[in-house]
């Protein structure tokens, strides 16, 4: 048995996990211990884990009855079983309750204590942290993921948490309140990573457009958009998630300011109806979300918007969900993310599901229908593109074919492209020459001279 130990972290959900992934491999790494992407091999084993919809539970107890079978197998080697993450939050004692050989359980609000907890575990007894830290006990971890520089674009988050109470939504109860990272750390951390050869950003945060708010003296949402695009070396930024309540002209006008703020924008819109909507507490209107589309649009005409879409919400009419489809047809999505309503503990829209419950086949077929229709745009679009030429930042090898290349344009599409591996990480022009439902098909253009 080797004297360094070895940590395998299984990552679920969004990009704010995998993000905190990241963190905790660093400070791991910090405390002695290798990452290692077999979880036979490892010391350590962590689940960090997404309570978005109730599919993601699933999977999280498939997985930790998986792990738990290798720790009881193991004789001469003891593995310290950790979940961590929203449902560690949502669940807490009660994960621990029900398996009797997880060690740690541990929220989003702890992943900078991990190495200090798992010690603590390694001591004996089970641990529990989930305590909520407020604005002025959070610390955002400031440790590069030593994966993160393997690539050439990196997500860097700018907040934590949530101050909306979207009625479908448990992020609020595991997340916690909204609290702003100094954009002095930020751009700390931009500058780091592009001395490592990061040329894309993208900023994350549950709510981005809220950035700053709270914080007197803070730059804002916009501010800190010009900011990023001011340090050298970084080429393209991106940002993601923005509430259409807060997309105000000021960010607007960043995208007819901002050459490196990339053509691309996911603005969840959730559904076309304003019925739907107001018991969703959106704060917003159909109509208001398309003015937004429009303002976006004659700032930046060739912007590509995504969405994302809840169908079978409480109430539901077939009526709001024509809406919702004829919102799809007039903004004509890119592409979209697109889910069943599932219950989450303790959200407020469980009220509204006694009341005016959806049937599941029903919402089942609006959801086929719906992600029907938003396949059908994405290949229209993408066939439209034919012929045009477009550059694209090379990020390596095409998965399928050897001898081919992908990248994206800056309007966040896949292109790929029969190129070497010297190309990767350097920007080119590649001229379309099919266009698929997600992905397009290019020949490198070489222009004259
Ligand atoms: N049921 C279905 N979808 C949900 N989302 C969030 N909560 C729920 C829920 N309870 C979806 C929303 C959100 C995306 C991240 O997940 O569309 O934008
Ligand atoms: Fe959830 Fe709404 Fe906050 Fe997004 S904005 S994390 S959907 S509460």
């Amino acid at each position: 048995m080797s004297d360094t130990k070895r940590v395998y972290i299984r990552t679920f959900g969004c990009q704010m996990n995998v993000y905190d992934t990241g963190k905790m491999r660093a400070l791991l790494e910090q405390g002695g211990y290798e990452h290692t992407t077999d979880m036979q091999q490892a010391d350590l084993v962590i689940a960090n884990t997404c309570s978005i919809r109730e599919k993601a539970e699933v999977k999280l107890h498939s997985f930790l009855g998986e792990a738990r079978r290798l720790k009881r197998e193991r004789r001469s080697q003891p593995l310290t079983l950790a979940v961590a993450g929203c449902v560690a939050q949502q669940e807490g004692q009660t994960l621990l309750d029900r398996y009797a050989d997880l060690d740690l359980v541990f929220g989003p609000d702890a992943v900078s204590s991990v190495t200090k907890l798992v010690t603590q575990a390694d001591a004996g007894g089970q641990v529990l942290d989930t305590a909520f830290l407020d604005s002025t006990d959070y610390v955002f971890t400031n440790e590069l993921d030593p994966a993160a520089t393997d690539s050439i674009t990196a997500f860097v988050t700018i907040q934590k948490g949530c101050d909306n109470k979207c009625t479908f939504c448990i992020v609020p109860s595991t997340r916690g309140v909204e609290v702003s990272r100094p954009s002095t750390e930020i751009i700390d951390e931009i500058k780091r990573l592009v001395d490592k050869g990061i040329k894309e950003i993208t900023l994350i945060g549950q709510n981005v457009n809220s950035y700053g708010l709270k914080v007197p003296g803070e730059l804002n949402f916009s501010q800190l958009l010009y900011a990023v695009s001011d340090v050298d070396g970084v080429e393209r930024i991106r940002y993601t998630t923005s509430h259409p309540r807060d997309m105000g002209d000021d960010v607007v006008q960043a995208y007819r300011d901002l050459p490196k703020l990339t053509s691309f924008l996911h603005l969840p819109v959730q559904s076309g109806s304003n019925a739907v909507l107001r018991r969703m507490k959106r704060f917003y209107t159909r109509e208001v979300y398309l003015e937004v589309v429009s303002k976006l649009r004659d700032a930046r005409p060739d912007i590509v918007l995504s969405s994302d879409f809840i169908v079978g919400f409480p109430g539901e009419t077939d009526e709001d969900f024509e809406q919702t489809m004829s919102l799809l047809s007039e903004v004509r999505f890119q592409s979209s993310y697109s889910f069943k309503y599932s219950q989450r503990p303790g959200t407020p829209a469980l009220r509204l599901v006694d009341r005016t419950p959806v049937d599941p086949a029903v919402a089942g077929a609006r959801l086929t229908r719906l992600q029907h229709l938003q396949r059908q745009i994405g290949v229209e679009e993408h066939r439209r593109l034919e012929g045009q030429s477009f550059d694209v930042l090379v990020e390596g090898p095409s998965r399928h074919d050897k001898g081919v290349v992908c990248g994206r344009t800056s309007a966040y599409k896949m292109v790929n492209f029969p190129g070497n591996l010297d190309l990767v990480g350097k920007t080119v022009p590649v001229t379309i020459t099919r266009g698929f439902a997600n992905t397009l098909r290019g020949e490198r253009l070489y222009r004259a001279q």
